[in-house]
């Protein structure tokens, strides 16, 4: 058994938490709308064709704002063929994914779905194939209460209220080469730019996201994001990052992927400020986490592409990773990372919700169920809001060909005043030791005596157990013995764990 002392350090806030770090992503993909959220023939389908299980699960789960509707999707979207009477919408194909998609759910449909569930909007433009103009009119369709050809429109369709999106996403990964009208930083930049400026034309108070890059080993990593921001600093508010993690066989360096995420946004809030001082801006952009989870991508790159012009099946079964214990605890790390820069990343979109890459998974005409990574996010969501918190860890190390010498234990903490609530999230990396986390709790000034305190675990002796259709449940989240010793609390952790600890005094 090894031993980790960690320290809550309330002297060193981090920064308020937005409940925007819980959000989520729905791309046309797979199985992730159609047989997904919505499936019309499900005998639990509400009047509009949403599955009762699967919006009762994604409440759950607790997700704030929803990207929508990609993704690689949207770069070769026309979004006007997503309105309108249903029977009049066109078939498409979307290169993207090799799939068809028929519109019978789009913006309308959606925007219905996410009141139901209780989520914002978040809505990607298309700056693939398409440009500002076509930016400006999905805007003026979306959020102009009244007056115009297409805001009539809109009305007609039959919402009345505008649907009010706050937050816009300027395309998709223009940094990457497989990305429909992938762009040069430079000339990606100046579109960003352009169309940002022209968006704030109708609302200054819009949110606005340039695309960052598509991940920390793009090789424009780091000059891409300058070299946008130089164009675009003074029109967006948030810059991007996406980064998708799986074992490549070696899941001691797989467990270690929170500091290739910790790393990432360091850089990117780096290139951020440094632009900022080269413009003399008093203004600090953001990041927008809007990608983020594990992905066996290698797999699909390599067996599960669909192929072939003639082709072009609708719905298939695309990216449909089944999460283990192991992968859930990275996951678990990673939203300790993201916590851990809750000052800079103020928004986050967990990609993605629903069967693609998905912590819920739903069956044609049976159940839904919770993956694995379900609990973590879960459980985050629910108790780590107001305040993140910096935790103090003295722990072992293993070595690492990337990164030196990684911690066995991360973690990190939050106060939610308004809850009277400390929430305090570990994971133990190592592949064999249980590991003792001592926490000294002693900034409670006593008020440890008499608090409530509960901690739950994910682990499993099999660091590779799933929940499958056949067992769906095989993986749950446990309850975890606490010693209370003093102003210290002692829990011993699992190899392989990602541990919630839940103090209210
Ligand atoms: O989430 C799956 C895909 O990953 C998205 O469409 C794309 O933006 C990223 O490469």
């Amino acid at each position: 058994m090894t031993i980790a002392h960690l320290t809550l350090r309330t002297d060193k806030p981090i920064g308020a938490i937005s409940p925007r770090l819980y959000g989520s992503f729905v791309e046309h993909l797979g199985r992730s709308v159609y047989d997904g959220i919505y499936e019309p023939s499900h005998p639990l389908a509400d009047e509009n064709g949403f599955r009762k299980d699967v919006m009762e699960l994604v409440r759950e789960l607790g997700v704030s704002a929803i990207r929508y509707p990609g993704g690689n999707f949207v770069s070769g979207y026309r979004w006007e063929d997503s309105v309108g009477p249903r029977e009049s919408r066109p078939r498409r194909i979307d290169l993207a994914w090799h799939s068809t998609e028929t519109n019978e759910v789009g913006l309308h449909e959606f925007a219905a779905w996410l009141d139901a569930v209780g989520s914002e909007l978040m809505l990607a433009v298309n700056l693939g194939t398409r440009g500002t103009l076509e930016a400006l009119q999905l805007l003026e369709y979306a959020n102009l209460r009244t007056g115009s050809t297409l805001a009539e429109q809109r009305i007609a369709n039959g919402r009345t209220e505008p649907f009010g999106v706050r937050m816009w996403c300027l395309g998709n990964e223009m940094d990457g080469p497989w990305q429909l009208g992938h762009r040069s930083a430079d000339d990606y930049g100046k579109l960003a730019a352009q169309t940002a400026s022209a968006m704030k034309q109708f609302d200054p108070d819009l949110e606005l996201v340039a695309c960052g890059s598509s991940s920390s080993s793009m090789p424009t990593f780091g000059e891409w994001e300058r070299v946008v921001l130089t164009h675009a600093y003074d029109s967006v508010d948030y810059i991007s990052c996406h980064a998708y993690y799986e074992d490549l066989g070696d899941r001691a360096a797989f467990l270690a992927s929170g500091l290739d995420m910790d790393h990432f946004i360091r850089s990117v809030t780096a290139a951020a400020d440094e632009v900022k001082a080269s413009l003399g801006s008093d203004k600090t952009v953001d990041v927008s986490f809007d990608e983020w989870n594990i992905w066996y991508n290698t797999r699909f790159e390599n067996v599960d592409k669909i192929r072939g012009n003639q082709n072009w099946p609708q719905a298939p079964r695309l990216l449909e990773d089944v999460y283990t214990v192991t992968d859930a605890v990275v996951f678990g790390s990673l939203l300790i990372t993201l916590l851990r820069h809750a000052d800079r990343v103020t928004s986050a979109s967990l990609a993605q919700l629903v069967n693609v890459i998905a912590p819920i998974m739903t069956e044609p005409g049976g159940p839904a169920w919770r993956q694995t990574t379900f609990f973590p996010f879960a459980a985050t969501s629910a108790h780590a809001r107001g305040t993140a918190i910096e935790v103090d860890v003295r722990c072992g190390t293993y070595p690492d060909a990337r990164f030196g010498e990684v911690p066995l234990v991360d973690a990190v903490a939050a106060h939610d005043d308004a809850a009277g609530r400390y929430a305090l999230y570990a994971v133990n990396r190592s592949l064999e030791e249980p590991t003792e986390l001592r926490i000294d709790l002693s900034v409670l000034d006593g008020r440890l005596d008499g608090a409530r305190v509960t901690a739950h675990v994910l682990a499993d002796d099999d660091p590779l157990a799933v929940n499958t259709l056949a067992q769906p449940e095989r993986v749950v989240l446990r309850d975890l013995e606490v010693a209370r010793e003093g102003s210290a609390l002692v829990l011993t952790v699992p190899p392989i764990a990602w541990v919630e600890l839940l103090v209210e005094p």
